[in-house]
C-alpha cells in the first residue's frame, strides 16, 4: 500500500454518469482530485436499458476524470439502486480458542464470513455485509468486539444481496468501458457518507436523493441505515409535465425548468418571455424549435409546482409509511439534482413536509453539487469503511464481494462505521 492510493466511484444515473477520483494523502485524509461527467441515456429507473450507450458514457467520463486527476483508473466502485437490493438478516458464530482468548480483527473477519449462507445466493450475489451487533459470550449490542476477551463471538448482520442478472449487466457495461467493478454500493449508504453529518446519522434523519428518473429514500438512526425505499419519480417528470402542458419538446422544457425554477426571473411586461435563445445554445432537431417562443412562465410554474408538491407529498407519505416518521421527522436532507437543484423547491418542501429540508452537498471543491453527492459518496464510503487505517493489519470489510487478507502494517482495515439494524425492511 503506497501513499496516495486512489479510490474511484462511478455513479451511473438516468441523466448522466459521473466518475469521482479520490486520493488518500499522507496526513490530510481523503482528497477529491478528479471529476468526470458524461450525459447518458442508457439507464432508466436504476436499470441499464442500453449497454452500448452506458459504456460509451462511462468511457468518456473516465477520460475526463483521468485527465483531471492525472491518474490511471483501473477499477471503480459503482452505485446500485435500492430497487435491486435485498436485505437478509443473518447470524454467524465462531469459537475463540484458548481460555478467555482475546478477540482479534481476524476473528471478526471469520465471524463475518459465517453470516454468508449458501441459500442466499442461488441466483444472486452478496454485495455487502452490514453488522447489526456483535455478541460476546451472550452479551450483545457490542459495536466493536476487537480486544475483548471471550470464548464465543457472534455477529448479527444484514447481508445485502442482488440478482446476478442485474450485477452482470452493470459489470459488463463497466468492463466494456475498460474498467473493473471493485464493488457495488447501495445508493443511500454512499449518499450518506457524502452529505450527512454525524449528528444527523445519530439522531435520525431522512436522506432523499431525487434524481432524474427515480428517488432513493434512506432513513438513518443511531448511525445505522434503518429503512430504504425506491420511488419511481424524479426531476424528469417535472420537465415532462412541462413539455406536455406547454406543448414544447422535452429539451426546451428542461431548459425552462433550470432557468426559471418555481419563481423569480425577469419577465416581459406581458408576463411572457422569449425563450428562443435557449434553443440556440443547444442542438435541437425539430425546425419549430428554431422559431421564437413566447412561453407563459406563470403557466409553466403552475405546472411545475403541481408536480413538485406531489413529489414532496409522496416523500412525506413514504416517511410516514416507514414507521420511523415520528423519530426522524425533524430532519430531511435532500440531494440529487431533481429537487435540490430546482429553484424554489425547498420552500415547497417546507410547506408540504412541515419543515425545511436541508440541501445535502459534499464538501469537496469541484464536486459540491447535489448531482455529485452519490459519486463522491461511493469514494467516501469505501474510504471510511475500508481504507481508514487503524492499529491492526486486517481488512474485514466485504464491500467488493471479496475479503483480502492484508499483512502489511499499513494495510486497510475494517472500520466498523455503519452498524446495521434493518428489521422492517421494504
Ligand atoms: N438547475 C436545475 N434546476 C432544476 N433541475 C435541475 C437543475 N439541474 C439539474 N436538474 C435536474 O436534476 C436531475 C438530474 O439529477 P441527478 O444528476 O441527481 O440524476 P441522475 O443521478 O442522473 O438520475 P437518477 O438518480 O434518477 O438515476 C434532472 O432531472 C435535471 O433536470
Ligand atoms: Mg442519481
Amino acid at each position: 500500500m503506497g501513499m496516495n492510493e486512489v479510490i474511484a466511484g462511478l455513479d451511473i444515473g438516468t441523466s448522466k454518469v459521473s466518475i469521482v477520483v479520490g486520493e488518500i494523502g499522507k496526513g490530510d485524509g481523503l482528497q477529491v482530485t478528479g471529476v468526470g461527467t458524461s450525459l447518458c441515456t442508457g439507464m432508466e429507473k436504476g436499470m441499464i436499458v442500453d449497454m452500448d450507450n452506458t459504456s460509451g458514457a462511462i468511457a468518456s467520463a473516465l477520460k475526463k476524470a483521468e485527465y483531471m486527476s492525472n491518474k490511471k483508473i483501473a477499477g471503480v466502485y459503482v452505485n446500485i439502486s435500492s430497487r435491486h437490493v435485498r436485505f437478509v438478516r443473518s447470524r454467524g458464530t465462531v469459537g475463540i480458542p484458548g481460555h478467555d482468548g482475546v478477540i482479534t480483527h481476524e476473528h471478526v473477519y471469520e465471524v463475518t464470513e459465517e453470516t454468508k449462507k449458501p441459500e442466499m445466493t442461488p441466483d444472486s450475489k452478496i454485495l455487502d455485509i452490514l453488522p447489526v451487533q456483535y455478541i460476546v459470550d451472550g452479551y450483545g449490542k457490542i459495536a466493536d468486539p476487537v480486544g475483548m476477551e471471550g470464548s464465543r463471538l457472534e455477529l448479527e448482520a444484514d447481508v445485502l444481496v442482488a440478482s446476478t442478472t442485474i450485477i452482470n449487466t452493470i459489470e459488463r457495461c463497466v468492463k466494456n468501458a475498460g474498467l473493473e467493478v471493485k464493488g457495488l454500493i447501495l445508493e443511500p449508504l454512499a449518499d450518506a457518507s457524502a452529505v450527512l453529518t454525524k449528528d444527523e446519522m445519530e439522531q435520525g434523519c431522512v436522506l432523499v436523493n431525487v434524481g432524474a428518473g427515480k428517488t432513493e429514500l434512506g432513513i438513518f438512526q443511531k448511525g445505522l441505515l434503518k429503512y430504504v425505499k425506491y420511488i419511481p419519480v424524479g426531476g424528469d417528470h417535472i420537465s415532462n409535465d412541462l413539455s406536455v402542458g406547454l406543448n414544447i419538446n422535452f429539451k426546451l422544457a428542461e431548459e425552462i425548468k433550470r432557468k426559471y425554477g418555481l419563481w423569480d426571473s425577469d419577465l416581459d411586461n406581458d408576463g411572457t418571455t422569449d425563450v428562443s435563445y435557449l434553443n440556440y445554445n443547444q442542438s435541437y432537431d425539430a425546425d419549430i424549435d428554431k422559431q421564437p417562443y413566447d412561453i407563459d412562465i406563470d403557466r409553466a410554474r403552475e405546472i411545475m409546482l403541481a408536480r413538485v408538491q406531489e413529489m414532496f407529498a409522496i416523500i412525506k407519505h413514504e416517511i410516514k409509511g416507514s414507521g420511523y416518521g415520528d423519530n426522524v421527522g425533524s430532519r430531511v436532507v435532500l440531494t440529487g439534482g431533481g429537487l435540490a437543484m430546482l429553484q424554489g423547491a425547498v420552500q415547497v418542501g417546507e410547506e408540504v413536509l412541515g419543515q425545511t429540508p436541508r440541501i445535502g452537498k459534499s464538501k469537496f471543491i469541484g464536486a459540491t453539487s447535489p448531482i455529485y453527492s452519490l459519486a463522491v459518496g461511493l469514494v467516501k464510503y469505501i474510504y471510511e469503511n475500508t481504507y481508514k487505517r487503524e492499529s491492526s493489519d486486517f481488512q474485514g470489510r466485504v464491500t467488493g464481494r471479496r475479503y483480502r487478507r492484508r499483512r502489511s502494517k499499513k494495510a486497510p482495515v475494517f472500520v466498523n462505521k455503519i452498524k446495521q439494524v434493518l428489521s422492517d425492511f421494504f
